[in-house]
């Protein structure tokens, strides 16, 4: 169904939640509290901005992402379904990078204003593009909800088809550092990791936080705890809570990856560093019919 601003704002603006028209023309949604403000395009039900007042922006979002609806946003938090990464094997020999989820415009299903708690839910359900790839029923909702400054994510996939239905996913978190060398990740010590930089080689964690010295594209197994980023150059630690998700990906580019993305600035690569709630690989989901998983994160921040 064809969303217009005119139709979201009448059918669901409320004070604290409004829908605005963005990049490239597409329509997102701005949720304001007393803490700060998120901006959520239906393009991918991309997170594009978590700001809490008078702070940096929490998110890394690149100057060079395109806005373009067969493209997915550079920066923010993009949705990851069905598949994570290249899709293997891939019997239609086309399949996007990252599935279909960040690639489609989402429905508005909701939105909620108490307090100071703003939320707007999206939902996905097949379409042209999905079926031509995967041709599986299900149903995707995610609610966005800005708690005071808080950021909180959920991501619930039902399975609406007559059989199992098999699925990786992410919230593909970009978020914003002072200078990546300087930064690092707690909450991965002693775990075992597929090294994507080294032909998926496992390798052990060991106790120290983890540091960034070079191309960094990890897949942490049986990964539940929280996450803390340790950023020196913004003076703050962002903490990242999960539910329901058993793995952790964290990634940086660095530079030569970085001059290889043509939506990503040459020199953006020091500003960013994903830690990315996920289910994939030996992690990925398998629902019955008519039952739903949902996947959920927490970003708060710590001044130091
Ligand atoms: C990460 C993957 O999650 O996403 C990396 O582990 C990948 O391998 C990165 O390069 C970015 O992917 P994309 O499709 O958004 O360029």
């Amino acid at each position: 169904m064809q969303q217009t601003l005119d139709d979201l704002n009448g059918r669901f603006g409320k004070a604290g939640v409004s829908f605005k028209e963005g990049r490239g023309g597409m329509p997102y949604a701005n949720l304001a509290t007393g803490g700060g403000e998120v901006d959520v395009y239906l393009h991918g039900a991309h997170v594009t901005r978590f700001e809490q007042k008078g702070q940096p922006a929490v998110l890394f979002m690149s100057a060079q992402s395109l806005f373009q609806k067969d493209k997915a946003i550079r920066g923010g938090v993009p949705v990851i379904f069905p598949w994570f990464g290249p899709r293997q094997p891939d019997p239609v020999g086309k399949s996007p990078m990252h599935g279909f989820a960040r690639l489609t415009e989402w429905q508005v299903e909701s939105v909620e204003k108490q307090g100071d708690v703003a939320s707007v839910t999206l939902a996905l359900t097949p379409n042209e593009l999905s079926r031509s790839l995967w041709p599986h029923d299900f149903k995707l909702t995610y609610t966005v909800t800005l708690d005071g400054d808080v950021l909180k994510l959920d991501l619930a996939v039902t399975n609406t088809g007559a059989e199992g239905l098999a699925f990786e996913e992410a919230l593909h978190t970009y978020f914003a550092v002072g200078d990546v060398r300087h930064a690092s990740v707690e909450g991965l010590a002693h775990t075992t990791y597929l090294d994507k930089t080294d032909n998926l080689t496992e390798k052990s964690q060991d106790a120290s936080p983890i540091g960034f010295t070079g191309e960094t594209d990890r897949v942490y197994l049986a990964t539940q705890g929280t996450c803390t980023i340790n950023d020196p150059g913004l003076r703050r630690r962002i903490v990242v809570e999960k539910e329901h998700s058993d793995a952790t990906v964290v990634w940086n580019p660095w530079i030569a990856k970085a001059k290889a993305m043509v939506d990503f600035g040459d020199d953006e690569w020091p500003g960013m560093l994903c830690v990315e709630t996920c289910n994939v690989g030996p992690h990925a989901v398998t629902l019955a019919p008519g039952a739903t998983h949902s996947m959920k994160v927490r970003i708060s921040t710590i001044g130091s």
